[in-house]
């Protein structure tokens, strides 16, 4: 079980965690139609009055993006004033895994996405490291991710987490840590939470954003990162038996960070990741505000 954290953000106020519950008939609960967010508060290192979040602009206008893909407005303002009302409530004094979310709140039975009421809410965990930082085992799912013309893929929609949840169970039940999913044309598109990136010959490769992907925050964070460190990257279909002849393969998302993988089914791979190392490095230095050239990336949050 998680540790939450003791407030929650539920009908425009801060309250208590446990006092922020819904009815057994909302509609959301039983169609999936809400989308949700994740991002990481982490106590400044050298300073324990300051929260830091990572790319919170971009987190508010995914889930913004995400409301409007589920026909109901959600402003960033209204997000990003609530994400800051709820971090000071909590003051976290360890690593914080926010989880806002937009959802249908009605009673009503009929599946639909007009004339409906919505509402927004935000929860937290305290989260250290969602999969181990020495590297996943991952087999290929024989379930295949989603494709953008029947669900929309670019928002967190939380109907969206059965395939997800189909295959990290599969995965798990057989033995391994994670699983990826190929997308409907055969081509690798992501694990069950986070973006896939391989290196080929000094070259970093990750499959496009027309390949049935979250547009992960990390992803694009890392590619900026590479392209300035002066590494090559592409944004291209990875087939699956490039998966055993890469040099590194790793994996993102705000959750997972930037996490090795080890195993692909049968296959180890080299203990050696100097391209994905010198991308950790630099992530997890402007994760802790070191980093004075990518102060854009932190949003501060004072707690005196
Ligand atoms: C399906 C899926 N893919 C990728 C990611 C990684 O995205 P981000 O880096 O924005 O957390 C996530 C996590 O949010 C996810 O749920």
């Amino acid at each position: 079980m998680h540790q939450f954290l003791p407030y929650a953000w539920f009908g425009g106020y801060c309250v208590p965690f446990h006092e922020s519950t819904i009815s057994i008939a909302t509609h959301a609960l039983h169609y999936g139609t809400g989308a949700f967010g994740g991002m990481r508060a982490l106590p400044n290192p050298v300073d324990s009055n300051e929260i830091l979040l990572f790319r919170a602009d971009r987190h508010v206008r995914r889930l913004s993006q995400s409301a409007r893909l589920l026909l109901t407005e959600l402003p960033e303002a209204t997000i990003f004033d609530a994400m800051v009302a709820f971090v000071k409530a909590n003051r976290p004094s360890s690593p914080a895994y926010l989880r806002p979310f937009v959802y249908t709140s009605d009673l009503g039975l009929a599946p639909r996405l007009h004339d409906i009421e919505t509402d927004f809410l935000i929860y937290g965990v305290e989260l250290g490291d969602y999969l181990s930082p020495e590297g996943v085992s991952c087999r290929i799912s024989s379930w295949t991710r989603q494709e953008d013309r029947s669900l929309p893929l670019r928002g967190k929609i939380s109907g969206a987490y059965i395939t997800s949840s189909l295959a990290k169970t599969e995965a798990v039940k057989s033995g391994f840590d994670e699983a990826l999913l190929m997308n409907s044309r055969g081509k690798l598109s992501e694990a069950s939470g986070m973006n896939l990136f391989i290196v080929r010959d000094n070259l970093l490769i990750t499959p496009g954003v027309d390949q049935d992907i979250l547009e992960g925050i990390t992803r694009s964070s890392v590619i900026e990162l590479a392209e300035t460190m002066g590494l090559k990257v592409m944004e291209r279909p990875i087939d699956k038996t490039e998966l055993f002849i890469a040099d590194e393969i790793f994996l993102t998302g705000t959750a997972a960070k930037i996490t090795p993988v080890r195993r692909i089914e049968s296959t180890t791979f080299n203990r050696e990741r100097p391209i994905m190392q010198k991308l950790k490095e630099k992530l997890t230095a402007i994760t802790e505000g070191r980093v004075s050239s990518y102060e854009h990336w932190i949003t501060r949050i004072r707690l005196d």
